[in-house]
């Protein structure tokens, strides 16, 4: 809690495009909570660089990031919007946490295991801590909730082992936080392997679609998606491919799984596939407008990120400042 107000925070990292797993898992929901909530959404740069980034580019998708936040709905006024490495709080309470979080808690996060495989020539110590640097995110704002993918669950129980250590032994320190995953959306599967994640890195262009895509690369996309034997279109564990499209035809049209495969009962995958393709082009239309008008004016995104990081780093100094009393250095 801030002020008497519940707190919902999130970060997406400015590498990458996004995909519309990153889109409906996360960043969608983190406009339900403007209203009743105090929200902080960061463009997370510091844990950008735990794998190698080209300087330019890593500078020109913060901008995108941030440009997109606005495309989908998160309005400046109303949210926090901010530049992590714009707020140095985050990685000043990083370094004291990983003073209380275990050597043996991080080597169990699977996150790391799979990107220290995919990274083996630079398996770097900001790679394995940046659990707490996400940690610290988190709890520099007093969060209550946490919106996110599933696949970020793990850092977010991690973050509540660490917040409550470290409330045992200095009392009423940190707000521990609640992960909310979305019910469907939670995980959007690829589109070409559908039982791994949508992953933004896929080597495979037809594995994801991207919030950017344009309107004839989405439907050609999911022309192409793999779907499963038979012929029926209906959510089933051998039938990887088809629910995926279900779950994403389902979250753009708002409709329940069980009204998609009444609509398309005794219709053909292909003609099934076209609708999601059509679907999904027609929810993302306005963000892509949205988002290239935003790019287009720097000036205006930079005003949106210097009022984000003076509101952002004046909450995270209140708590940092907490933390620094509390574990005896001296405040001057
Ligand atoms: N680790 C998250 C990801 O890769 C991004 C992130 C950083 C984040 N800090 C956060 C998400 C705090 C939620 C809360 O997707």
């Amino acid at each position: 809690m801030l002020d008497g107000q519940k707190v919902s925070f999130s970060g997406v990292q400015p590498s990458g495009n996004l995909t519309i797993g990153n889109y409906l898992g996360a960043i969608k929901n983190f406009a339900e909570y403007s209203e009743k909530y105090k929200t902080f959404y960061g463009v997370v740069d510091e844990h950008a660089i735990t794998v190698r980034q080209n300087p330019a580019e890593l500078r020109r998708r913060t901008y995108e990031t941030l440009a997109l936040y606005i495309a989908v709905g998160l309005d400046p006024e109303k949210n926090t919007l901010y530049v992590q490495s714009h707020v140095p709080a985050h990685a000043e309470l990083a370094w004291i946490l990983n003073c209380y979080c275990m050597f043996g808690e991080l080597s169990r996060m699977t996150q790391f295991k799979d990107k220290s495989a995919r990274h083996a020539d630079n398996i770097n110590a900001g790679l394995f801590t940046y659990p707490v640097l996400m940690a610290s995110d988190i709890l520099l704002y007093q969060t209550d909730v946490v919106p996110i993918g599933s696949d970020q669950k793990q850092h977010v129980e991690l973050t509540r082992n660490i917040a409550d250590r470290f409330n045992q032994i200095f009392p009423d320190t940190f707000t521990v936080p609640e992960p909310v995953i979305p019910k469907s959306g939670g995980r959007i599967m690829s589109l070409a392997e559908p039982e791994k994640k949508m992953s933004k890195s896929d080597e495979n262009e037809n594995a994801t679609v991207r919030v950017l895509d344009d309107r004839d690369t989405i439907i050609r996309k999911f022309r192409r998606a793999v779907t499963d034997s038979g012929s029926e279109i209906r959510r089933s564990p051998d039938k990887p491919g088809v629910s995926n499209l279900i779950t994403i035809y389902s979250c753009f049209t708002g409709k329940t799984p069980e009204e998609v495969e009444a609509e398309f009962d005794g219709r053909g995958y292909a003609e099934f596939k076209t609708a999601v393709g059509e679907a999904c082009a027609d929810a993302l239309a306005p963000v892509r407008e949205k988002y290239f008008e935003l790019l287009a004016d720097k000036g205006y995104l930079e005003e949106v990120m210097k009022k984000g990081a003076g509101t952002a780093a004046y909450y995270a100094r209140k708590t940092l400042s907490k933390v620094r009393r509390k574990i005896g250095f001296v405040n001057l």
